[in-house]
């Protein structure tokens, strides 16, 4: 069966469910995904271009991400990556393109030029969940006070509930012991999964992690990945920057490779590490195999990574 056969046939299940139509949207036509239904696109960017004063740091970046899929962004550093993932949550604001999240329009108000206020955008970036390199934990609030904050105080949501949900996300990120401490007593790695839990406790429509990992300890690093991993196979929508290169390759259902501000190779993991279609990939790549794992370049193997 081909691809649009497989999406026909998932808007009839739409249309069944819920007993409206949904047609393909503008902006997957414009990606060039005219065969899937609007429904199913949760990220859409279209032609983001973004300069701090002559450094253009972003030209014309466009892509498309859909429900359940996990994205991990590789690039060398300074290609753009975190200044693309603060576009998508109007931290930065793109000088040029769109950002559609779950295809509401980011930042500005629908069918206008006019920008969304404080509030709006709040509540746009509320369907965001965001994890940094730094995690930052407000210091004065317990690991369960963290992760209750925002659903409480942003969404509005009943003290119980928000408890409950709190104490469930926590014990899924492995910290169900930790409930009560402050942030100072936590290593990294446990730092950063309650980062993790208060990024889903908004349960937000897509996870952004920019380099979750790279300030951890060696040791701590797998634990959070994991958590990552397990996400990632329960169908969250995630963008991921890394430079886990075994983690992107067993994780990602798509790499998505950036090199001075534009977005080169867009590939299945398996074809990206194995077939590299550009020279600055397979440059990017080689920094990677391990020292230990001589390339063979002419097996047509896939690169030895760490
Ligand atoms: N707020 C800013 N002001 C000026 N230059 C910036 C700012 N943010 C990023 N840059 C520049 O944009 C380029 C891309 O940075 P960044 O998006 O952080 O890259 P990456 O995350 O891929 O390492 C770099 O040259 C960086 O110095
Ligand atoms: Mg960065």
């Amino acid at each position: 069966m081909n691809t649009s056969n497989d999406a026909a046939l998932t808007m009839l299940r739409e249309v069944a469910a819920d007993g409206t139509a949904s047609a393909p949207s503008a902006a997957a036509a414009a990606s060039g995904n005219t065969a899937r239904p609007a429904t199913d696109t949760v990220l859409h960017l279209n032609g983001i271009s973004k300069s701090f004063g002559e450094n253009h740091v972003l030209r014309d970046v466009s892509l498309t991400v859909h429900k359940g899929e996990t994205v991990c962004l590789l690039g060398p550093s300074g290609c753009g990556k975190s200044t693309l993932l603060r576009c998508v949550n109007w931290l930065e604001i793109p000088d040029a393109g769109t950002v559609h999240v779950s295809n509401r329009r980011m930042g500005v108000r629908e069918g206008s030029s006019i920008k969304m206020s404080d509030a709006e955008l709040a509540r746009s970036r509320a369907r965001i969940g965001m994890v940094f390199q730094h995690f930052a934990l407000w210091p004065h609030l317990t690991v369960l006070q963290n992760v209750m904050e925002a659903p409480l105080h942003v969404l509005g949501r009943p003290r119980d509930e928000a408890r409950a949900d709190a104490e469930r996300l926590l014990e899924r990120v492995g910290l169900a012991g930790k409930m009560e401490a402050f942030p100072s007593r936590l290593s990294g790695g446990q730092k950063q999964r309650v980062g993790i839990a208060r990024a889903l406790a908004m349960k937000p429509d897509i996870l952004l992690f920019d380099e979750p990992t790279s300030a951890l300890d060696p040791m701590l690093v797998g634990e959070v990945l994991n958590v990552m991993h397990s996400l990632a196979q329960e169908g969250a929508t995630m963008v991921i920057v890394t430079h886990e290169m075994e983690f992107a390759r067993q994780v990602a259902s798509r790499i998505v490779f950036m090199d001075a501000g534009q977005v080169i190779e867009s590939a299945p993991p398996e074809q990206f590490f194995g077939a590299p279609q550009t020279p600055r990939a397979r440059q990017f790549l080689a920094r990677f195999r391990s020292p230990h794992q001589p390339f063979d370049d002419t097996a047509g193997d896939a690169p030895k990574l760490l």
